[in-house]
């Protein structure tokens, strides 16, 4: 089997699509949900002065981490050999001390929280982003019997041009670009993604990189309830 974007044995045709986690059914259609604009306002001092660390992932990334497994600053830590944990029950790291606000908003979910990052982008454009599609690992790991992990994001930079590409996976397990939908990027923009679901990467098309918060959580009715209080006021 071949792509046009990706290696016929890309890691992602690994993950599993189909478990007995319980799921929200607010993403059993779509696999994603696109919030209101966030309330609060993240002043770009917080996410400007943390300790960014060289990690590769979905682009030419570096990743500022929040919280992770143990609350060192550590992009992997949850699945350490010998100490192997599901993407959940995470601890903040000094950056958090740095990012109060941002402490706050993840505090404000209420939901059981893995990984929290803040992911700095740089600039790429559509096609060389679409070799960088993926599907993500988020619940290696996770017993099947608790709540699936999805990933939710928090826009920091204002980039209304650049987007989240999110698609399907097809009959072959490739992405099917039959599916794609596009998400602006826009300061505030929140969305929450079953990214193991969902191939996804980020087309950037500014000129200085683009940072987003962006945090693993378990679903199940804390999760479900702070989606509802951010849903979009339909007119
Ligand atoms: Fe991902």
């Amino acid at each position: 089997m071949t792509n046009q974007w990706l290696r016929p044995d890309h890691w992602s045709l690994d993950i599993p699509l189909q478990t007995e986690h319980p799921r929200l059914s607010v993403l059993a259609e779509t696999g994603f949900v696109a919030l209101a604009d966030a309330s609060v306002a993240i002043p770009d001092d917080e996410f400007m002065a943390l300790e960014y660390m060289h990690w590769k992932s979905g682009g030419d990334t570096n990743f500022a981490p929040v919280a992770t497994a143990t609350g060192d600053l550590d992009c992997r830590g949850f699945w350490q050999e010998g100490d192997e944990r599901p993407d959940k029950a995470a601890r903040f790291t000094s950056n958090a001390k740095l990012c109060p606000t941002i402490r706050d908003y993840v505090d404000s979910v209420d939901a059981n929280f893995g990984r929290v990052r803040v992911i700095k982008l740089e600039p790429q454009e559509y096609e060389p982003a679409l070799r960088q599609i993926h599907r993500d690992d988020n619940n290696r790991f996770n017993p099947p019997n608790e709540g699936w992990v999805v990933r939710s994001w928090l826009e920091l930079t204002d980039n209304p041009n650049s987007f989240m590409v999110l698609m399907e996976s097809g009959a072959d397990g490739f992405p099917d670009p039959a599916t794609e939908v596009r998400l602006p990027l826009q300061r505030g923009a929140q969305f929450v993604v079953d990214t193991q679901r969902l191939w996804h990467v980020v087309c950037h098309v500014g000129t200085a990189p683009r940072y987003a918060l962006i945090s693993s959580f378990e679903t199940g009715p804390a999760l479900e309830r702070w989606i509802d209080s951010e849903l979009p006021v339909s007119v």
